[in-house]
């Protein structure tokens, strides 16, 4: 496609090992130069870097779609570029009108005095997971990221001692390079598994009710109806894969960067009311999703490019969060920074349905952390990132020495037997 010299034909793939290596460069030069630019890798599509355009097109829903359309770009999961192979996802799949009972429902479940429920549950897995590593004064603290999808599966009402499989099947999907061997396992073995064990929970539910979020799709009303097991199933993968990488990300990124920042860990560690304002930023900084696509669906322009029905576009959260023109000085991590408008949960209709819970199980990991092995050392040069820094940032291992603690648990079991395992 021919494009004016303001809306160039770069050569952009954020799933390059130059993207993984130094993205925030790379972000910075295409927003400087020109912040809405064509790329022809992964079939063509637009790239949104600066945060007036990113703003502008995630509350555009008419123009920047998130319906799942397989006539444009293949058949796959629509918001990301290349489309994952996922079923359905509601309601981030989904345009308005049809998009608005079903984020009522899920909201019921993720605003904010839900999780205050959830929050001894999460103190205990996060006190459990530090259990496991605190006597040997040595570990990877990479560990902490199992939290997250245990949380999740255990909200939903699943096993969470089978956490790590969820990990595998659905944070591989966001954390390794398309194509890869990872990328291949977990679209081929793992997530087959995550989809048959989830779908026999469904129906297990609707037999014997539980007090889990699933239970609360099944009873709840969309529409002046229940929901079909497909659409149950659609909002469980998608909140599984929501909740399980993205979190991780966060609170990996978050404590690699502590630890280069001693004054700055000294200061959470000594006043741990300031972790709340912290995480703002850290969620600004790293972006753990650094970024999310549509579908146009006109003919039309958009900051001033003919951008044509049917192209796809990616917006880049990540990049937004490090505009000069909206935060002053975006590069320094500063964790006293506020008002902190951030787009690292997206912005408009689709905005992140999980923030809450998120946000309560990233403060909670990054303050006992703190508490508890304040005085962690990270060896450097044995730190492992995800191997593709596209969609999801974050590290796989974080070799870490401390001085040793207590557990904190005693005999309490880690995974309660309040959960009924599907049959
Ligand atoms: C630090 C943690 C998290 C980050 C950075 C994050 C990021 C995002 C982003 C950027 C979106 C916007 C999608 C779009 O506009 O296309 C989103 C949507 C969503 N997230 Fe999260 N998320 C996080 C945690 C969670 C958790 C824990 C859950 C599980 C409950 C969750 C569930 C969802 C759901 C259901 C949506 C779709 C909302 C909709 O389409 O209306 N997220 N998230």
């Amino acid at each position: 496609m021919p494009n004016p010299p303001r809306c160039p034909v770069t050569s952009f793939d954020h799933h390059s090992p130059e993207h993984s290596r130094d993205r925030v460069e790379i972000y910075r030069e295409l927003r400087t130069s020109s912040p809405v630019a064509w790329t022809e890798s992964h079939g063509g599509f637009w790239i949104l870097s600066d945060y007036a355009s990113v703003f502008e097109a995630a509350r555009d829903d008419d123009l920047f779609s998130s319906q799942r359309h397989d006539e444009y770009g293949g058949p796959g999961l629509s918001v990301t570029i290349p489309k994952a192979p996922t079923a359905l996802h509601i309601p981030i799949e989904l345009d308005p009108p049809n998009f608005r009972a079903y984020r009522k429902a899920v909201n019921q479940v993720t605003a904010p005095k839900a999780v205050e429920g959830l929050d001894s549950r999460i103190k205990h897995y996060v006190t459990g997971f530090i259990d496991m590593i605190i006597e040997k004064g040595e570990a990877d603290l990479a560990i902490v990221a199992g939290v997250p999808a245990t949380v999740t599966v255990d909200w939903l009402g699943l096993d969470p001692s089978q956490y790590q499989t969820y990990v595998d099947a659905m944070h591989t999907l966001v954390s390794a390079a398309p194509g890869s061997k990872e990328y291949q396992h977990a679209a081929e073995v793992a997530v087959p598994w995550v989809s048959k064990t989830v779908r026999e929970h469904i129906a297990y539910r609707r037999l014997h009710p539980g007090d889990d979020a699933t239970t609360h799709f099944i009873d709840v009303e969309v529409d002046g109806r229940k929901m079909t097991d497909d659409e149950i199933y659609s909002i469980l993968e998608l909140v599984i894969s929501g909740g399980v990488g993205t979190t991780a990300s966060l609170v990996t990124q978050s404590l690699v960067w502590l630890h280069e920042n001693p004054d700055q860990r000294q200061r959470l560690i000594d006043d741990p009311s300031m972790t709340d304002i912290a995480v703002e930023e850290f969620l600004r900084y790293f972006s753990p999703t650094q970024a999310l696509a549509r579908t146009i669906m006109a003919d039309t322009e958009f900051q001033g490019c003919p951008v044509r029905k049917g192209d796809r576009a990616l917006l880049a959260w990540g990049s937004a969060n490090r505009d000069p023109a909206q935060f002053e000085d975006p590069d320094t991590l500063d964790i006293t920074r506020w008002p902190n408008r951030h787009v690292a949960f997206g912005i408009g209709i689709h905005r992140c349905a999980g923030s809450h819970m998120g946000k309560a199980m990233a403060r909670e990991m990054i303050r006992q952390v703190l508490a508890r092995m304040g005085d962690y050392e990270i060896e450097m040069d044995k730190v492992v990132p995800y191997p593709d820094q596209g969609t999801n940032a974050g590290y796989h291992s974080i070799p870490v020495r401390f001085t040793p603690g207590e557990r904190l648990l005693g005999d309490t079991p880690l995974f309660p037997a309040h959960y009924t395992k599907a049959q």
